[in-house]
């Protein structure tokens, strides 16, 4: 079993070079000369619920279990939001939350996320100053979530598998 991903600003990326050392399985880059129809377990980024890539990893390889990486929190309604945004029925999906680097964004994209985290940090705050404060710094500093706790329903997964 080989390990596909598909990442933009580099979070996905992280996720999937963890997994990588945890289980000594290879990472391929959705773009990389990949080889044909190995078992793969794909992680892509999550866009407006869809999780990127996950159509073109399919035709490339066998999918065996699947990792979407958002912003979201990790819960029961955003997974199966995610399953009935994307085609996931014959895989297992998990779920593992990334980060945001403004950065890296350009264009349209980072406009998105920025009305999308202005409105997360407006929610978080008691007052507008307080949320325009807590939006700077979100702007600035960025966000990191990867931490390799986030993938142990995975581990977990791929144990039952050998
Ligand atoms: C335009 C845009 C739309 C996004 N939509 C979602 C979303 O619907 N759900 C979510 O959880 N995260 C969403 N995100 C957040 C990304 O999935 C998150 O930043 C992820 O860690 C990016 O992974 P990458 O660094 O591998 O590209 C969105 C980000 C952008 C830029």
């Amino acid at each position: 079993m080989i390990i596909i991903y598909n990442s933009d600003s580099g979070f996905t990326k992280k996720y999937a070079e963890m997994f990588a050392s945890a289980t000594g399985m290879k990472a391929y880059g959705l773009t990389d000369n990949i080889p044909q129809n190995e078992k793969a377990v794909f992680f892509g980024w999550v866009f407006a619920d869809v999780i990127k890539g996950l159509s073109k990893a399919k035709k490339k390889a066998n999918i065996k279990a699947i990792v979407a990486v958002g912003i979201n929190e990790n819960s029961e309604k955003n997974t199966k939001r995610l399953q009935q945004s994307n085609i996931t029925q014959n895989s297992p999906l998990f779920y593992a939350r990334g980060g945001v680097d403004f950065s890296k964004k350009h264009g349209i994209q980072k406009f998105l996320l920025s009305v999308v985290l202005k409105s997360q940090c407006k929610k978080k705050a008691k007052t507008k100053e307080e949320a325009q404060q807590i939006w700077e710094e979100t702007k600035t500093k960025g966000i990191d979530f990867v931490d390799i706790k986030n993938l142990q329903p995975l581990l977990q997964w791929y144990q039952s598998q050998n």
